[in-house]
């Protein structure tokens, strides 16, 4: 297992086919709807099996020059609560520091709100409700 930003064409198809698996397709959201405009200029960080699977997924996009901003976080579900999520969410908050960030902000989907609170993020509000059914919670963490 090991932690790398995805370069190749083959590693971007297994980063953004987790994303979809784990946050898309259970809502019954087509492949596609995984992605967004940010992603071409965003800092994108997996956890890769030996056999070259990905195991996690999350990416850092800026907000402001200060202010970066954590999406699509997203751990294969026969991995999960295997400390996965806190080597991305880690390798994001490093990356998002080296190049200036001193907040973090992010949107949680409240089921996972004990991991982010586990990692040091504080609630700040409401957030956006995802398919009609999906609860979010803001939360943010000063670096
Ligand atoms: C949320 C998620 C990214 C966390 O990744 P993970 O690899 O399972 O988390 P870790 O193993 O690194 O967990 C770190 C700590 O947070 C806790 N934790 C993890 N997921 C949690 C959850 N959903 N609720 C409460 N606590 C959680 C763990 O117990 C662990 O604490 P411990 O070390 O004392 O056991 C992952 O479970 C996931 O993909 N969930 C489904 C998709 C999702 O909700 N993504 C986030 C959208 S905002």
């Amino acid at each position: 297992m090991k932690l790398i930003g995805p370069a190749s064409a083959a590693e971007f198809e297994q980063y953004y086919d987790l994303r979809w698996k784990i946050l898309r397709a259970p809502w019954n959201q087509p492949r596609g709807s995984e992605q967004d405009t940010l992603d071409a200029t965003s800092i994108h960080v997996m956890v890769i099996a030996d056999n070259k699977v990905a195991l996690g997924v999350g990416r850092l996009h800026f907000n402001t020059i200060s202010e970066a901003q954590i999406r699509f976080m997203a751990v294969d579900v026969g991995h999960q609560r295997r400390g996965i999520g806190t080597l991305i969410l880690k390798a994001l908050e490093t990356r998002g520091a080296e190049l200036g960030a001193t907040r973090i902000v992010l949107d949680a989907r409240e089921t996972a709100l004990g991991f982010y609170c586990k990692l040091g993020y504080s609630t700040t509000g409401p957030g956006p409700m995802l398919y009609d059914r999906i609860a979010h919670v803001k939360m943010s963490k000063l670096l």
